[in-house]
């Protein structure tokens, strides 16, 4: 009889916040247990964990992490913390599971590198949007081999947030307080994923100007639209647009990628489809196909035995096959598919390109996480 593997214990600090979204990929999973929550909210802390299903509460991190008995820890805190954070975890063998960016300064992630290369502690970056079904599905066709050659792509994150920036203040320090790419890993992962064995090796960066101030009468240090530009290894080139200031709707989910032998294009608009068009599938290229028709073919094996499981629990996105993968790691089935050099190829361009945009779109090069040791 198979040996039945004891339930991984996880802490979640941040957990009135963010860290609490992680809910019901927690509940549909048999093997994992929220054991302690942690957040300096002391006033919701007891209703999160509550929420959570938590023996534990924590309001002080490192204590959490002294005395739970904790496996892994899921972070989502605000950015600042994201790495000191994790490297407590890692330099305790305890696993991190960690919000997006994976850090804020081109030291701190080379901290974060050299912890994870010494904890014998998981670490994965928890960037969704490489989770979206509409994303998995196009990372499938690509790993197949079906866009052919990818050699050009274009990921956008708009996402007006200058009422959020009062409520959720660090925002406006670490979000909209710098110029450049400060929240580039969403339109960026997936588009990695996209072009496998590939990185962004250097970049530049310009932006729109200041057109908007804050309640206090002051400009963002962000400009409105930065757009970055990235050259691949591969000699590819990828446009990354993050805009949170302008006053639009939202428009998070914006992708494109060419191919030598497919092209797909996300949907900008309500009721538009999301479009492919693959060789394979059509020699001539004069039709798109909707990306939906090929779902049953290319979504995920992983996804198309969990989707049951997801499903029971409310939660047929992409937030139960995240967690499921960071525990199919802590478990010892896979490596994380967004370990600690994946998520600095997510994470890097983006604080490089805050350089450039200093030096006036001056091209920089992104240095590759793989030769930190
Ligand atoms: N992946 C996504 O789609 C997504 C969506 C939203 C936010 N985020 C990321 O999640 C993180 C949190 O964002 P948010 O919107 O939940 O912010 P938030 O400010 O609403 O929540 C953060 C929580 O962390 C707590 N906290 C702050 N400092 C702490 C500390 N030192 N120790 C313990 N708890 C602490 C706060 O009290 C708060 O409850 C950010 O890094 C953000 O970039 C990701």
């Amino acid at each position: 009889m198979a040996k039945k593997q004891k339930k991984i214990n996880l802490g979640v600090v941040g957990a009135c916040g963010r860290g609490g979204s992680f809910k019901s990929a927690c509940d549909a999973l048999e093997t994992v247990c929220v054991w302690a929550v942690c957040d300096t909210n002391e006033k919701d802390l007891a209703a999160a964990a509550t929420r959570l299903g938590a023996t534990e509460q924590y309001t002080d991190y490192d204590t959490m992490l002294a005395q739970s008995k904790l496996d892994a820890v899921i972070i989502g805190t605000p950015m600042p913390f994201h790495v000191p954070q994790a490297i407590a975890a890692l330099k305790r063998n305890i696993g991190v599971l960690s919000e997006v960016p994976a850090g804020i300064s081109l030291d701190e992630c080379q901290d974060l590198v050299r912890a994870c290369r010494t904890s014998k502690g998981i670490y994965m970056m928890a960037e969704n949007y490489t989770y979206m079904r509409p994303n998995a599905i196009v990372r499938e066709i690509a790993a197949r081999g079906l866009l052919g050659t990818p050699y050009y792509a274009e990921g956008e994150y708009i996402h007006e947030l200058k009422g959020l920036n009062e409520i959720t203040r660090w925002r406006r320090t670490w979000q909209t307080g710098i110029n450049g790419i400060t929240y580039g890993t969403h339109s960026l992962g997936p588009i990695l994923q996209w072009m496998p064995g590939d990185r962004v090796v250097e970049v530049c960066c310009r932006g729109s100007g200041h057109h908007y101030k804050d309640p206090r009468g002051d400009f963002y240090e962000n400009e409105e639209s930065c757009v970055m530009l990235g050259k691949m290894a591969r000699g590819g080139l990828v446009k990354i647009r993050v805009d949170m200031l302008s006053d639009r709707p939202h428009s998070m989910t914006n992708y494109q990628i060419q191919g030598t032998d497919g092209a797909y294009e996300s949907a900008r608009a309500e009721g538009e489809a999301n479009r492919i068009w693959l060789r394979s599938k059509n020699p001539s290229p004069d039709r798109w196909m909707n990306l939906a028709d090929l779902g049953d073919e290319f979504v995920p094996e992983a996804w198309k035995k969990g989707m049951e499981l997801a499903q029971k629990a409310g939660h047929g996105g992409g937030d139960f096959f995240e967690v499921l993968d960071f525990v199919d790691a802590l478990q010892g089935r896979r490596p994380a598919p967004i370990g600690i050099d994946e998520a600095m190829d997510m994470t890097l361009p983006g604080l490089v390109s805050q350089q450039s945009i200093i030096r006036d779109g001056e091209w920089m090069t992104v240095p590759d996480s793989r030769d930190w040791r």
